[in-house]
């Protein structure tokens, strides 16, 4: 197996870790680099939302290299959820869970989000992984609107966390996923995500930019798509570029 060290740069502030990273990567940075920052002034996620990034959560990002077609590429973003939870899970005893395609759970609460970002261009292909975990910043003190839905591992941890450790932790545990992934020795990505996953049997609702509607989550397709039943009983292969899956409340 390839082992790496990560090159780590730590900023005070950026206004997103995806972007700094974007920024070394179009200088020709190596695969490995890891941007951190200590608060975000534009954190963003998925499909436009905001990702707030005050002082205390950990944020940052990866810049990768794969040399792997698109179909595959998309299996990064459950990579690098399924080595959250793992750390989450092994490190800290925590029953955390993954929300395909890219947010982790605990106890129901989003505790981390995943926004990757790729690009093709004269000085390289590449894709960015960018990952926001709630740590240190107690729940109350997030913002209103998320509360209902958002955690942080403060709650569930008695001492504050360190975010270079955490960030270590899952360095760790990424690398020993993605490059027997990226050398395609590694059998078992789908059946990870299938045993982390909370949505396989529940009755979910789907959004997606044309529709929403409600529809069973069933299993995971070998390219990395949620397969979902309709109530008519028409099967579809979510994306994960396309969807949002939630929870019916
Ligand atoms: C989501 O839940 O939709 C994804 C959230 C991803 C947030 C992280 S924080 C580090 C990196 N920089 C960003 O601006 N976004 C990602």
């Amino acid at each position: 197996m390839i082992t790496i060290e990560n090159q780590i740069i730590t900023v005070e502030e950026t206004t997103s870790t995806n972007d700094l990273a974007k920024h070394y990567a179009k200088q020709g940075a190596s695969e490995g680099l890891v941007i951190t920052a200590k608060r975000q002034t534009q954190g963003r996620g998925r499909r436009g939302r905001i990702w707030h990034s005050q002082t205390g959560g950990l944020y940052f990002s990866i810049l990768l290299r794969p040399k792997l077609p698109p179909t595959e590429t998309a299996k990064i973003t459950l990579l690098a959820g399924i080595a959250v939870v793992e750390t989450l899970r092994e490190h800290y005893g925590l029953a955390a869970e993954l929300k395909w395609p890219n947010d982790v759970l605990i106890n129901g609460k989003k505790i981390a989000g995943i926004l990757t970002e790729g690009s093709i261009s004269s000085s390289g292909n590449y894709i960015i992984v960018g990952i926001g975990i709630n740590t240190n910043q107690p729940a109350p003190t997030l913002p209103e609107p998320i509360q209902p839905t958002a955690g942080s591992l403060v709650e569930f941890i008695n001492d504050p966390l360190d975010n270079q450790v955490l960030l270590q932790q899952f360095l760790a545990r990424f690398n020993s996923h993605y490059y027997p992934f990226v050398q395609g020795t590694h059998l078992k990505l789908l059946d990870l995500v299938r045993k982390y996953t909370s949505l396989l049997g529940q009755e979910v609702l789907v959004v997606t930019d044309q529709a929403t509607y409600r529809a069973q989550a069933l299993d995971i397709a070998d390219n990395g798509a949620l397969i979902v039943e309709k109530p008519d009983g028409t099967k579809h292969k979510l994306l994960a570029a396309d969807v949002t899956v939630r929870r019916q409340s």
